[in-house]
């Protein structure tokens, strides 16, 4: 019995051991929490930040506290006069002053020198990193003074993948729908990315800048919201509000090729073919057990529900992902009083004379028949009921193709019949 629990005891310590900190790109892991790398050759602020930004998605020093302040001069250790920092001032004090983190002002750790900051000398801050004065603050003009600066990444965990960053892997891949996207995810061990800091947002912006559009992992759910797939809360986003509607999916402007902002989110068809970008903690192997949220962007389809009051939406099983073979589905549609019903498809993709929706004037299938459909990419159809009741019906055939149809979305409403 003693022996079972002190090798279970070797075999929490081997798993933990092995997730101990380690830093990626070639940075050196300072204070068990830190990743610095020194760039000696002088450089404006500005393209010290880009550097930074290039080398693994790095951002200039960010102080926090007379540790870190002091961990970064050992780790300079004099083979620089001074070095940039992350800090950019808008005004003469600390409070005024902002880390390029995003993580705030410099109100709760600064180390300036007495007198500074002083934007009249510049916005920018940098470290002297000489015996008098050593780990001392002062203000530096940001496009005309060029200094030697430290980059700094978070610490991660060990893992063979190429873009390990903060603890997870990234993926990205050749362009295809989103439910295919999530099935190559799952192979590759992740989950279709979330993004959930504005450091992570900037990571992914600057490493996977191939692409104009990378899918991400959330949808918009018909309760107005949005979710991320991996079950982390929507707590950061970066959405760009002025970008079109464009389907419930989900992704990043990456290049210059879009009218949204790099770096923006914006909607688009989750049936599109576009570039994805998976994610899986770094340090596990695979298979990752998946959180436990719906894997797909499952707009209620509302099949077999009892009676539908309009105004609604309906929809074949896992739109706008592809319908199973052999499915079956009604939809009681209804209005009240002197309304018809209006019945609009907005989204219609079956296989052709195997797959079809029909649509009955009335309460069951034995009601006149308002119409039968199949086929891939229809042309909208419009339909109108005669009473306060129209009858939906879906039915999937056995097809080898079934990988391909992803069904139907209609949207139906009061209607009044002016005679
Ligand atoms: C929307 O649905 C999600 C998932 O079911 C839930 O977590 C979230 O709280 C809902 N949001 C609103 C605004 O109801
Ligand atoms: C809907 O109801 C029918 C009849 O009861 C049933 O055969 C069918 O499997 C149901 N469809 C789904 C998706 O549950």
């Amino acid at each position: 019995m003693q022996l079972l629990f002190q090798s279970i005891f070797l075999i929490l310590l081997f798993s933990h051991a092995q997730l101990s900190p380690v830093c990626s790109n070639g940075y050196t892991l300072v204070n068990n929490n830190k990743c610095l790398r020194l760039f000696k050759t002088p450089e404006t602020h500005k393209t010290a930040e880009l550097t930074c930004l290039k080398n693994g998605g790095a951002t200039l020093a960010n102080i926090k506290s007379s540790i870190d302040n002091r961990a970064i001069t050992i780790f300079v250790g004099g083979a620089s006069n001074s070095i940039w920092i992350g800090l950019f001032c808008t005004k003469s004090s600390a409070k005024e002053c902002f880390w390029d983190d995003d993580s705030g002002s410099a109100d709760q750790f600064q180390n300036f020198k007495s007198g500074f900051p002083l934007v009249e000398k510049g916005r920018c801050v940098y470290s002297s990193q000489v015996a008098f004065d050593r780990g001392q603050w002062s203000s530096g003009d940001c496009e005309k003074e060029s200094r030697a600066f430290v980059c700094e990444l978070p610490v991660t965990n060990e893992d063979q993948c190429q873009k390990n960053y903060n603890g997870y892997c990234y993926f990205d891949f050749a362009p295809l729908p989103f439910v295919s996207a999530q099935k190559i995810c799952k192979e590759n061990c992740g989950i279709i990315a979330s993004i959930l800091s504005p450091m992570e947002n900037r990571y992914i912006n600057a490493n996977f800048y191939t692409y104009s559009a990378l899918l991400i992992g959330a949808t918009w759910s018909y309760n107005s919201s949005y979710t991320w797939f991996d079950g982390s809360s929507w707590s950061y986003h970066n959405i760009d509000h002025t970008a079109r509607r464009g389907g419930v999916c989900l992704a990043m402007s990456t290049g210059t090729g879009s009218m949204v902002p790099t770096g923006s989110w914006y909607p688009v068809d989750c049936k599109a073919s576009n570039s994805f970008l998976c994610k899986r903690p770094a340090g596990t192997s695979c298979p990752w057990v998946e959180p436990e949220t719906p894997p797909t962007p499952v707009i209620p389809s509302m099949c077999n529900s009892s009676m539908i009051m309009a105004p609604g939406t309906i929809s074949s099983p896992a739109y706008p992902g592809y319908y199973d073979n052999n499915m079956y589905c009604s939809y009681l549609l209804s209005t009240t009083g002197a309304y018809n019903i209006l019945l609009k498809f907005t989204d219609f993709s079956t296989n052709l004379n195997l797959d079809y929706v029909t649509v009955y004037d009335g309460e069951t299938t034995s009601s006149p028949m308002l119409g039968s459909f199949s086929g891939f990419n229809e042309t909208p159809i419009n339909l109108v009921s005669t009473g306060n009741t129209m009858l939906v019906t879906f039915r999937s055939g056995n097809s080898e193709d079934s990988n391909i149809r992803y069904g139907f979305s209609a949207t139906f409403s009061k209607f009044v019949q002016m005679l």
